[in-house]
């Protein structure tokens, strides 16, 4: 059986979800349904990143201890996962036992390979993005040293352990060129690039300020950075150090490592050179998804414009919430939340496209017979059908390259062309001269909405499936190897009811 994983990064348990976290994780959601349809064994993994110096803050910040701070935090990124109806096929934890056995692993193997040594680092850290910065790379703002990005930095003087991160930059670039599309889009391949061919510099993968994380063997004052914990999680979830599953023989490389653009340098740079020394092969791809901003400002707790998902859901419905993230901005650019945006979508697209056209042609259809008209083709409605099947293979292609945008663009070039097809055909005009012809009219619309449902059912699972239960298919005839599986004429149907209602604002 063909195989696919696909990972988010593990999200940090130092505050509450929100939409970021969730846009992560939902295109991976639809890379993972959409490959389960298409005949692949999918393992999905998703989970929280529970150590470090930030976390160990929040925690005291909150008065509790780190560990009771992480499992509170880490159940609400668990919840998420349930309320956005994500199919992850598992959530890691990076504080239970298993993290724990494998980072300790990875340690030992990278050490047994002489690519640790001990030093000392003296240097600028932000706690915040858990990130060591380059004096050239700090900048002033107000008078207060920062970080590129925004985080406030603390000059760090301390024992370290260090990977010799120096050794692989060759490395690495000859990957770059010899695997043009392991990072993904283009234009961040370009921007790491630059990165190693600036030089880079052995890397701190232990700290002793604080000890809020995993332990080095054999020197226990010191904790594993949080980063090279975090990174080895990808490796947790297949029980790399024993496999006893076979999990890491099937599943590694991993096809995709989603991410985003913050935190490329980790995935694109470091974590494949702690590969390369394990002798490990690396993964397929790493892609990198852009920014939301709120009505045009960066979203921050400070200005207290966070958007919470679960605000979302609750105003717009799941489906619609889903729909918008992945329609509105193509994956890897930054896109703007506003609320007249998602409601034009659910309105026009939702409602109008896709909604009116089932609405109104199984309502026909239930006024009269009440089941799934006879076809009586002619060659103009067999190629109105071949058409909307033939949109699987740019749709999957477009899935590969994570345009979800682009393949729901192509979905919905379908139902237009569909609701043009009603309109000119117009078959309640048949209806006592030429009932025939109706019924004809009426199959091909099914059978639109029997594709175009199955098509839809990794981006808004729930309400294809409503849909396609509209048309009564069956459970079993719901994946992508039926889509050439006509209906089957004389089968009742229910009385249809919206799937999506209009919003008003
Ligand atoms: N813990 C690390 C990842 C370790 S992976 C081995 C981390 N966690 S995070 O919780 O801070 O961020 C997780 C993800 O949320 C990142 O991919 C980040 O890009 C994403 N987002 C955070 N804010 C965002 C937006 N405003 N818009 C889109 N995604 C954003 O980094």
């Amino acid at each position: 059986m063909k195989t696919f994983y696909i990972t988010t990064p593990i999200y940090y348990v130092n505050d509450k979800p929100h939409i970021g976290h969730a846009y992560t994780s939902l295109a991976a959601d639809i890379s993972a349904r959409f490959k389960r349809l298409d005949g692949y064994e999918v393992l999905f993994l998703t989970g929280t990143d529970e150590h470090g110096q930030k976390v160990e803050t929040s925690a005291k910040k909150a008065g509790v201890c780190a560990q009771d701070y992480a499992d509170s935090v880490s159940d609400n990124f668990l919840k998420l996962t349930e309320l956005m109806n994500f199919s992850n096929d598992d959530f890691i934890r990076t504080t239970e036992a298993r993290h724990k056995k494998t980072c300790l692993a990875f340690w030992k193997k990278l050490l047994d390979g002489g690519h640790i040594y001990l030093g000392e680092y003296s240097g600028w850290y932000a706690v915040r993005d858990e990130a060591y910065y380059n004096d050239d790379e700090i900048v002033e703002v107000d008078g207060e040293k920062r970080a590129p990005s925004g985080a406030p930095v603390e000059w760090v003087c301390e024992p370290s352990y260090f990977f010799n991160l120096s050794k692989w930059g060759d490395k690495l670039l000859k990957f770059y060129t010899d695997n043009p599309n392991f990072v993904c889009p283009k234009s961040k391949l370009n921007e790491v690039t630059k990165f190693v061919e600036g030089g880079l510099s052995d890397l701190s993968i232990s700290r002793t300020a604080f000890s809020w994380g995993i332990p080095v063997e054999n020197d226990e004052k010191h904790v594993m950075y949080v980063w090279l914990d975090a990174l080895t999680n990808y490796l947790t979830a297949l029980d790399y150090s024993v496999d006893n599953k076979g999990y890491f023989k099937k599943f590694w490389p991993a096809n995709v490592q989603i991410v985003g653009k913050d935190i490329l340098r980790f995935h694109a740079v470091y974590w494949p050179a702690f590969l390369m020394a394990c002798g490990l092969e690396l993964p397929d791809k790493i892609f990198a998804h852009g920014w939301w901003t709120n009505d045009g400002q960066k979203i921050s707790k400070s200005t207290g414009n966070v958007i919470d998902p679960i605000d979302l859901i609750d105003k717009f419905g799941l489906d619609q919430t889903r729909y918008f993230l992945m329609r509105e901005v193509p994956f890897g650019r930054d896109g703007d939340f506003s609320e007249s945006a998602i409601v034009k979508r659910i309105n026009s697209d939702l409602a109008n496209d896709l909604g009116n056209f089932c609405q109104r042609s199984l309502a026909m259809i239930y006024k009269g017979d009440a089941v799934i008209p006879k076809f009586n083709k002619t060659d103009a409605d067999v190629k109105l059908i071949e058409q909307a099947q033939k949109c699987f293979g740019k749709v999957s292609n477009f899935i590969d390259n994570q345009a979800y945008s682009k393949a729901l663009e192509v979905i919905w070039e379908v139902i237009k062309d569909a609701n043009k097809y009603i309109d000119a055909e117009a078959p309640w005009k048949y209806k006592t001269t030429d009932p025939k012809r109706m019924d004809t009219i009426l199959y091909c619309c099914c059978e639109i909405i029997r594709v175009v449902g199955i098509l839809l059912q990794p981006f808004m699972p729930d309400s294809a499936n409503r849909i396609l239960n509209l048309i009564a298919l069956s459970a079993d005839k719901r994946s992508f190897s039926h889509l050439k599986t006509p209906l089957i004429s004389g089968v009742a149907i229910i009385e249809p009811k919206g799937v999506f209602p209009r919003y008003q604002l």
